[in-house]
């Protein structure tokens, strides 16, 4: 399998607005107050032509942000993202219309103005890849490759229900002939009886078209039935990645422990959540080496200092801890008082 998509060292910031106490700090110091939102913090990560991709982690860890760069709707602050040996923005424009992405809701990202054949047929117009005297009846067929009606395509998206805009969200994209997917919490805005019926509609076309995917999501439940990997990311960073029996079988991770801890599990009465002890620290601030340790079990002094980096733990499987990196730097003593420390 060739390599699709190569993501180097890709970091991406947001300034964020400034307060009246950022703003005297600042003139105290003598410099204009700055805060910076650190999204995504030196993500790399490679994707071979064919795989789904699987990115999970609690809500503002930088998923959405880490999509968007590789869809090429946001420039990295530094590192790149190339997509088949190119990169996928020159000069702060998207490159290409082979990668295509899938938002949340639906309801905001289709125009409200626009009926369903003007949608899914602008895009392929404007890039030449139908002609307009042709589009009609290739709208016709996308539409018919979702599982829609093609004769609702002169309907506005408001006369669609949830899954139906869902669907045309997936026909717009197919119809750009996308490579690789960018599939940002796409079933989170359904209701579970549909919920299903949009993943199996992802795995057809998979199956059938050999789509590449990104598939963000909080839900490790879903990410296990649609991705051959998994990447973990917490606060900006990817702190596990590993093919999916293992992410659920072995994690190598404490906080991939911890996110499958929290799920609750079949035969535990109700579904018991236990949740991850400890807050997610801001990003604006994030601590300093582990972004991990204020919640680890295992911290130790060298957590606090040095950033853990993704390395290899078993062929196939990496994972950003010092506990498979010589330790924690707490001696064997301190190690055995962090294993018996109660996990929340
Ligand atoms: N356009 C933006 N401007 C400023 N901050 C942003 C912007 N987009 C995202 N962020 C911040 O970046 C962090 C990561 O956000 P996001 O990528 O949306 O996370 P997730 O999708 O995992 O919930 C959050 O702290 C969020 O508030
Ligand atoms: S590096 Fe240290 S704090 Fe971070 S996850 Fe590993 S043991 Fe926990
Ligand atoms: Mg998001």
């Amino acid at each position: 399998m060739s390599l699709l998509l190569d993501i180097q060292h890709v970091t991406k910031r947001f300034a964020s607005p400034v307060t009246l106490g950022d703003r005297l700090a600042g003139i105290v110091r003598g410099r204009p107050a700055r805060r910076l939102v650190h999204a995504v913090n030196d993500v790399s990560l490679t994707m071979p032509r064919g795989e789904v991709l699987g990115l999970v982690g609690e809500s503002g860890c930088g998923k959405s942000t880490l999509g968007r760069v590789i869809a090429g709707i946001y420039e990295p602050t530094t590192g790149e993202v190339l997509f088949d040996g190119a990169p996928v923005m020159r000069g702060g424009r998207k490159r290409t219309p082979r990668v295509q992405m899938i938002h949340q809701d639906p309801f905001a990202s289709l125009d409200p103005r626009m009926k369903v054949a003007e949608t899914v047929g602008e895009g392929p117009i404007a890039h030449g890849i139908v002609p307009r005297a042709g589009s009609d009846d290739y709208v016709a067929g996308m539409l018919d490759r979702v599982g829609l009606n093609p004769a609702l395509r002169n309907r506005f998206p408001h006369q669609f229900s949830g899954g139906q805009r869902q669907r045309v969200a997936i026909a717009r994209a197919l119809a750009m002939k996308p490579d690789l997917l960018v599939l940002d919490e796409p079933v989170a805005s359904l209701d579970v009886s549909i919920q299903a019926q949009v993943l199996n509609l992802f795995l057809d076309l998979r199956r059938d078209l050999g789509l590449t995917g990104v598939f963000i999501s909080h839900d490790l439940g879903v990410v296990r039935h649609v991705s051959d990997r998994v990447a973990i990311m917490y606060l900006g960073r990817v702190v596990e990645l590993a093919p999916t029996p293992l992410i659920y079988a072995a994690p190598a991770h404490p906080y991939t422990r911890a996110l499958l801890d929290s799920v609750p599990r079949i035969g535990q009465g109700r579904g018991v959540f236990r949740p991850i002890r400890g807050e997610i620290p801001s990003p604006l601030a994030p601590p300093p080496g582990c972004h991990f340790h204020p919640r680890c079990p295992h911290a130790g002094p060298r957590c606090r200092a040095e950033v853990p980096l993704l390395k290899p733990v078993v062929p196939g499987q990496a994972a950003a801890c010092h506990l498979h990196d010589g330790g924690v730097g707490l001696g064997v003593a301190g190690a055995l008082a962090a294993e018996q420390r109660p996990a929340a």
